[in-house]
């Protein structure tokens, strides 16, 4: 598929008014994406574990309108919320070409996190996924047909890049990789090949850190990649990675899994450390964190192991069959570290879904 196969035609059928529905989850990605270029286009391939209960539930009112442009507001559990609108309008004037009824309506978008916005998780994904899912369902019933596959990924992707692994369930990859059949820079799409049974409901314990904002946004974080010094050979990191990871998945090789995945957050927050200028994401209680998890994992021979989005938060992988230990560690000992005691029990999920 290439752009032009999401163009869309003006709709046929003269809805005035109605309503939809969808939710999607936030995905933590295993091998990171980090620096793009064009319209949203990663520099390298990555792959995540989509989640199940951290997710954002949006619904769209729609009205059609006389006048032409772009006319909607936000509104975040149930507030007005104006800071949200430069986001989404940058949004709507790249998704434009695809979705050309959204000059014609106006839009009331009502959205509700289950986890706190700006905290690291992954937000900005679960969001933008959700509110292209919605606009695909409106798209549905102007056209009364369905759009192309993967249109909502596409869409997502415009709005945030790492929503676009927020459609599907499972394992998702991103980014073209000559490895992966199908993989494409312009969407996700579900991991094609086997994967272990291990992998299949793995669990990810998220450690709220820190639940303010960030102080460096993901915007700023993948602009320095464009002159930053171990650019290429992060890019190329990220595809070697990617590739040690298909015999892992298949096999169930759970070391080999956490190799990779603690050196993926750690290559990631390195990059914005030695960013010019650079900066750091981690908190103390982030390294303390880290700490533990390791010393446990050799205490106990327990296949645990973390990884971090761009924020301070710390996002514990283990495998189901171990999670009764583990969660008692975690609700002995790491909970110590989170602000509030406060941490998210989750697990891989089946993607999203219109209500
Ligand atoms: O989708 P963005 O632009 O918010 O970038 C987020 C990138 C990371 O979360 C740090 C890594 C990833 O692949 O999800």
């Amino acid at each position: 598929m290439s752009e032009k196969d999401f163009l869309s035609r003006k709709p046929s059928l003269n809805i005035e008014h109605g309503e939809v529905s969808c939710f999607a989850p936030s995905n933590i990605a295993l091998v990171k994406y980090w620096g793009k270029h064009g319209l949203q286009l990663p520099k390298n391939p990555s792959i995540s574990f989509t989640l199940n209960k951290c997710r954002t539930i949006t619904r769209v009112v729609f009205d059609k309108k006389e006048s032409k442009g772009f006319d909607f507001e936000v509104f975040l559990d149930g507030g007005k919320t104006d800071s949200f609108k430069p986001k989404i309008q940058t949004f709507f004037e790249r998704a434009l070409p695809y979705l050309p009824f959204l000059e014609d309506y106006r839009f009331e978008i009502h959205t509700e996190n289950s986890f706190p916005h700006g905290s690291g998780i992954a937000s900005s994904a679960s969001g933008m996924a959700a509110l292209a899912m919605c606009l695909i369902e409106i798209e549905k019933k102007l056209l009364s047909e369905n759009p192309p596959t993967h249109k909502a990924s596409f869409l997502a992707r415009l709005g945030s890049g790492s929503a676009c692994r927020s459609i599907e369930g499972g394992l998702v990859v991103w980014g073209k990789h000559p490895k992966i059949e199908k993989s494409t820079d312009l969407y996700g799409i579900s991991y094609p090949y086997e994967v272990h049974q291990v992998f299949k409901n793995f669990q990810d314990t998220v450690l709220l850190i820190d639940e303010g904002e960030k102080s460096v946004s993901s915007t700023v974080g993948h602009d320095l990649m464009k002159q930053h010094f171990f650019a290429e050979k992060r890019f190329e990191q990220a595809g070697e990675n990617l590739e040690k990871m298909i015999p892992i998945l298949r096999q169930g090789d759970l070391n080999g899994f956490i190799n990779i995945v603690e050196n993926e957050a750690l290559s990631l927050h390195a990059m914005m450390m030695t960013g010019n200028p650079g900066y750091i994401l981690m908190k103390p209680n982030t390294l303390k964190v880290i700490e533990e998890i390791r010393e446990f994992r050799k205490m106990n021979s327990a296949n645990i192991c973390f990884t971090l989005d761009a924020g301070a938060n710390v996002h514990v992988l283990y495998p189901y069959s171990e999670r009764e230990i583990i969660q008692v560690f975690i609700k002995e000992k790491l909970a110590g570290y989170c602000q509030n005691r406060n941490f998210i029990e989750d697990s891989v999920g089946t993607g999203a879904e219109c209500l």
